[in-house]
């Protein structure tokens, strides 16, 4: 047992292996809202998930996080690792110790994060006296000192502030402020900037950006916004209907999409330097399937122009494409040959 709890200095920061968490619909029905689903998440580096609403990327979240609705939701299989440490079977009590002071977390609405009742001050101060047992007088300097570092003007006047006296943008900011008091060594933000006009999320992308040099902490950043990953990402995974199906540097998957809904998803985003004529976006057809009535073989299959008989037989396993790509997809090869053919 001591072993297991020895944080090891060798392995990724997070490692998600085989996740597989299910949601009880009914006494008698339920689905895997994550299926099967790993990646790893190195020191300091910024990994996205992405993927259409509904793919199960929040559950993913929450699953590590330990937020999982009670009673309805639960880890069913794999392993979740943090600094080496086995995190997915810990108590509430042992994962409460984890949140904030390990693993930071932002969310799109700052509301569920800041208690309408307390002042921020308050609750910056709360994170660094319950996981840092810092005193009253030293935890208010701190909370004045990281809304400071999130570019809230006059922090010494705003520290006293209430969530309601501050505008979306401000409380965007706090909320940040709040997920990073403790020097969290990862940061998981689930669609943090979705909600904001386009002016408040660059300045929300650029302050996390800088908070990340500073700390030197590791993100997951959740989102369904392309332009959002070609921003911020080094590595994306891509997922749909509770699986991965590509992972893959950042460049890479945005000049290199090998699985067809990866591809599908880049060509519904306008490109910097192409012509109008090939920004003729064009939306993926379908939607994404319920986990209720899922299809046989490759989820994707129904929505997929190459989709053969192979494709709706099996699900295709995630398979090695060189240099950490990895593809669901059971044409890839053939796919990749054609294209080169064609140009
Ligand atoms: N509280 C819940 N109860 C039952 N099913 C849920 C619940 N939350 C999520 N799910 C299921 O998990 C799927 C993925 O949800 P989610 O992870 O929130 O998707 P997204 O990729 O948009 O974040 C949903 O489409 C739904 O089928
Ligand atoms: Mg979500």
């Amino acid at each position: 047992m001591q072993s297991e709890m020895t944080p090891r200095t060798d392995a990724p920061l997070l490692e998600v292996r085989d996740l597989q968490t299910t949601f009880d619909l009914s006494k008698t029905q339920s689905v895997r809202a994550v299926d099967g689903v790993s990646f790893e998440v190195n020191a300091g580096e910024t990994l996205a998930i992405v993927g259409e609403s509904g793919s199960g990327k929040s559950v993913t979240s929450l699953s590590i996080m330990g937020l999982l609705p009670k009673d309805i939701g639960r880890i069913t299989a794999g392993s979740i690792k943090l600094n080496g440490r086995e995190i997915s079977k810990l108590s509430d009590v042992q994962m409460r110790e984890i949140r904030g002071k390990e693993i930071g977390m932002i969310f799109q609405e700052p509301m569920t994060s800041l208690n309408p009742v307390h002042t921020v001050g308050q609750q910056i101060g709360e994170m660094v006296i319950r996981h840092e047992g810092l005193s009253k007088s030293k935890a208010r300097a701190r909370a004045i000192e990281m809304l400071d570092l999130v570019g809230i003007p006059e922090p010494r006047r705003r520290v006293d502030n209430y969530p309601h006296e501050m505008s979306g943008g401000m409380r965007q900011r706090a909320m940040i402020a709040m997920a990073l008091a403790c020097e969290p060594r990862i940061l998981i933000a689930d669609e943090p900037t979705t909600a904001l006009d386009v002016t408040i999320q660059a300045q929300m992308l650029e302050l996390m950006a800088d908070l990340q040099k500073k700390l030197g902490m590791a993100i997951v950043f959740i989102t369904h916004d392309l332009g959002v990953v070609a921003e911020v990402a080094d590595r994306v995974v891509v997922m749909y209907a509770a699986q991965v199906v590509e992972t893959a540097g950042v460049v890479d998957i945005f000049r290199n999409p090998r699985m067809p809904y990866t591809a599908g998803l880049m060509n519904s985003i306008p490109r910097l330097g192409s012509s109008i004529e090939k920004q003729r976006l064009k939306a993926i057809p379908g939607t994404v399937p319920a986990l209720t009535s899922l299809p046989s073989g490759c989820r994707f299959n129904p929505r997929c122009a190459f989709a053969t008989d192979l494709c709706r037989s099996a699900i295709p396993p995630l398979e090695e494409a060189g240099d950490g790509h990895m593809i669901r997809c059971a044409r890839w090869r053939e796919l990749t040959l054609n294209e080169r053919e064609a140009s």
